[in-house]
C-alpha cells in the first residue's frame, strides 16, 4: 500500500492555516493511504522552547490532529522523538546534502531573521530532518502547505542523490496539495503563521474569533461602508472562499461591490461559517483533554508501529551505505 507521512510542530497553538493546508487532506488521505502523521517536536527545538511548553504543545497539537478527524485507527499518529531513527536517518542524510542546497532554503532565511538572537546550525538543517522524516517511512505521498514546497523539493533530490549513489533504495516523494496552500494571515500581507501573531486558532470561541476578524484587514481602498469594495483584494472574501457556501459568497461578492454590505457584517457571517467548523473541532478537544490516558495510549500503539516501520527502512539503509552488512538479495557486496 502506498504511504503518505507528514508532520506539524508543536509550537503555538494550530490555526485555520494549518487546518486548510494540511489537516484537511490528512483526514482524508488516512482512507486511501497508509498513513504516518507526526508532531515533530524536534523541528520544534530550534525554537529552543520552554521545556513545559513544549510536552504541552506536544499534546495540544495531538488534540488539534485527532479532533480535526486523523483517526488513529487508521493512521499512525505519533512524536517524533518517540522515534529515535529520525536523528539518525537525518545524520545520513546530512553528509549527502551539500550546503549550497541547504543554503537556497527561503524558510531558512525568514526564520532566522525572525529569532536573530538564535540562529543555530539545526535551523540551518532543519530540511534534512525533514528528508529524514518522510523516507523513514518510504512516504510516497506528502500533504503540506505551500511554504513546505521547497523543502520537499530538498527531499526528492537528495533521495535522488542517495539512489545515484548507493542503488536505488528510496521512493521519491510528491507533495499533495490542499485547495488552500497558502492561507493570508489576519494582517492581509503575510502568510498565517504561529511565530507572526496573525492567526485565527483552531480552539478559538466564536467569540474570539470575531473580535480578531474585527481588526482583519480589508480592501485598502474601502475606508466607509457607502464605499464599493472589490472582494478581489479582500483577504476576508479570501478566507468566505473557503468556509462559505458558493451561493452565499456570491451575495456577499454583489453586496460589497455595491456597497450594500459593509465590512463588519460580513466579517460577522465569516465567523458564523468558521465557528460551523471550529464548534464541533472545539467540543472534539474538550472530550480529548479530559482523557489524558487515552492520548498517552493513543500516542504509544503510534509511537510502537512507527518504531518498527521506521527499523525496517534504517536496516536497508545501513545496509547500503555500509554500517551493517548488505541485506540478503540487495545486491550489494
Ligand atoms: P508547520 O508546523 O509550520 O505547519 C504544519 C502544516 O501546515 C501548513 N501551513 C499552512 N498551509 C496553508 N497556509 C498557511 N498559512 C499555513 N501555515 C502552515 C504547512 O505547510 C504544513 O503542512 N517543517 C514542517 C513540519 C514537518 C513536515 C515533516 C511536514 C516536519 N517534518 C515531514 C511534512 C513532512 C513545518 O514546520 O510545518
Amino acid at each position: 500500500m502506498v504511504r503518505t507521512m507528514s508532520g506539524i510542530q508543536p509550537t503555538g497553538n494550530l490555526h485555520i492555516g494549518n487546518y486548510l493546508g494540511a489537516l484537511v487532506n490528512w483526514v482524508a488521505l488516512q482512507q486511501q493511504y497508509e498513513a504516518f502523521f507526526c508532531v515533530v517536536d524536534l523541528h520544534a527545538l530550534t525554537q529552543r522552547p520552554d521545556p513545559v511548553a513544549l510536552r504541552r504543545a506536544v499534546r495540544e497539537v495531538t488534540i488539534g490532529i485527532l479532533a480535526s478527524g486523523v483517526d488513529p485507527d487508521r493512521a499512525t499518529l505519533f512524536v517524533q522523538s518517540h522515534v529515535p531513527q529520525h536523528a539518525e536517518l537525518a545524520w545520513i542524510l546530512s553528509c549527502l546534502t551539500p550546503l549550497g542546497d541547504l543554503n537556497r532554503m527561503t524558510q531558512f532565511k525568514d526564520k532566522s531573521g525572525n529569532q536573530p538572537e538564535n540562529i543555530n546550525a539545526g535551523l540551518f538543517t532543519y530540511p534534512i530532518l525533514q528528508t529524514a522524516d518522510i523516507v523513514l517511512y518510504r512516504a510516497e505521498r506528502v500533504p503540506v502547505g505551500e511554504d513546505q514546497e521547497q523543502h520537499l523539493e530538498l527531499a526528492r533530490e537528495t533521495v535522488r542523490r542517495f539512489n545515484h549513489v548507493y542503488g536505488d533504495t528510496l521512493p521519491e516523494p510528491q507533495v499533495v496539495k490542499s485547495h488552500a496552500p497558502r492561507v493570508m494571515g489576519l494582517d492581509g500581507e503575510t502568510k498565517m503563521s504561529k511565530s507572526r501573531n496573525n492567526e485565527i486558532g483552531l480552539f478559538e470561541t466564536a467569540e474570539e474569533t470575531l473580535q480578531k476578524l474585527r481588526g482583519a484587514k480589508t480592501d485598502p481602498a474601502r475606508l466607509r461602508r457607502s464605499d464599493p469594495g472589490n472582494p478581489e483584494v479582500c483577504n476576508v472574501f479570501a478566507w468566505h472562499g473557503f468556509f462559505t457556501p458558493a451561493a452565499q459568497r456570491a451575495e456577499i461578492d454583489a453586496g460589497c461591490r455595491s456597497a450594500g454590505l459593509g465590512c463588519v457584517d460580513c466579517k460577522k457571517m465569516l465567523a458564523a461559517n468558521l465557528e460551523q467548523v471550529k464548534g464541533p473541532i472545539r467540543e472534539r478537544a474538550a472530550v480529548l483533554r479530559e482523557h489524558p490516558q487515552r492520548l498517552d495510549e493513543i500516542l504509544a500503539a503510534g509511537a510502537a508501529k512507527a518504531r518498527a516501520a521506521a527499523e525496517v527502512t534504517m536496516e536497508l539503509v545501513r545496509g547500503r551505505i555500509g554500517l551493517r552488512a548488505a541485506a540478503a538479495g540487495s545486491g550489494q557486496p
